[in-house]
């Protein structure tokens, strides 16, 4: 559960800060998931903050991993990129993107785009493939929010992924020629992969990827009012759907290899978004 009284001045402090270094907030925030790194060096005039330094940050507990904010602009946008997010496989925890969601909020951040790697449950969506998520099942219903006080707990998530913001998506796929389905993402907690099984009964559902995170911060984002856009980054065939065994270092390795052409799609659909009147001024 949140520990509000806990949260709350961390999230002022970090607030504080940002406006602090930073002036006003852009009006979009991009968390990179795995393979999604190489988004950073479109950023101009980029300046880096740790997250050691916004205390409602989740903080690293391993050496080595990069976990910062990078702020700048691409294009016309302004822009906030997150390195580094907690994942629940973690600690058992979901919660570990509360405080950095509410202090991007608070600064003024209207729109969160997430980007994941995630595993494909139809052969159209081949690993090196962006699935654009419509739409998501949490399959371990567990809720980030559990606890929060008052209605707005009650969220509604039956227009989680913003419309508009995937209507302009998929216009930056479709100007680039490129190929960009929508899909439904399912959590799966993880660390562990999933079963053939699990798999099977995932697709019945209606899902079209899968992965370890995302779906915490989406239900945390539209709690705190961000709206949410979600691009994925297929690695691989989810489990007993190809006959090669699932190992990190294959998703890592399939990350890396389509990692740049990802990054430069993300780059397009930011840059675009400075003409969208909906989230300027
Ligand atoms: N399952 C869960 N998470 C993942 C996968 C997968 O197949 N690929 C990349 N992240």
């Amino acid at each position: 559960m949140i520990d509000n009284k806990t949260l709350e001045p961390k999230i002022s402090d970090s607030v504080a800060k940002l406006n602090a270094l930073f002036g006003a907030a852009p009006e979009v925030a991009v968390v990179l998931g795995s393979g999604w790194a190489g988004a950073v060096s479109l950023v101009e005039g980029a300046q880096h903050l740790a997250y050691t330094e916004l205390p409602a940050f989740p903080q690293p507990k391993v050496e080595g991993h990069v976990n910062e904010i990078v702020v700048g602009t691409i294009g016309a946008q302004r822009v906030v990129m997150l390195r580094g997010r907690a994942h629940t496989y973690e600690s058992g925890d979901c919660t570990g993107m509360a405080g950095a969601l509410r202090t991007l909020k608070r600064w003024g951040v209207k729109a969160l785009l997430q980007t994941n790697a995630s595993g494909s449950l139809r052969t159209q969506n081949p690993p090196g493939s962006l699935v654009l998520i419509s739409d998501h099942i949490n399959a371990p219903q567990r809720s980030p929010i559990m606890g929060e006080p008052g209605s707005e707990r009650f969220v509604d998530m039956s227009a989680a992924y913003d419309a508009e913001l995937r209507a302009h998506a998929l216009k930056v796929a479709q100007s680039r020629n490129m190929v960009l389905n929508e899909g439904v993402y399912c959590w799966a907690v993880g660390p562990q992969f999933e079963t053939p099984a699990e798999i099977r009964m995932f697709a019945a559902w209606g899902a079209d990827a899968v992965g370890m995170s995302t779906v915490p911060e989406t239900i945390l984002a539209r709690h705190c009012g961000l709206r949410v856009m979600c691009l994925a980054l297929i690695t691989n065939m989810a489990a007993g759907m190809s006959d090669e065994a699932l190992t990190h270092a294959l998703t890592l390795q399939q990350a890396n290899a389509s990692g740049e052409r990802a990054a430069a799609f993300l780059g397009a659909v930011v840059a675009g978004l400075s003409e969208l009147p909906s989230l300027q001024g």
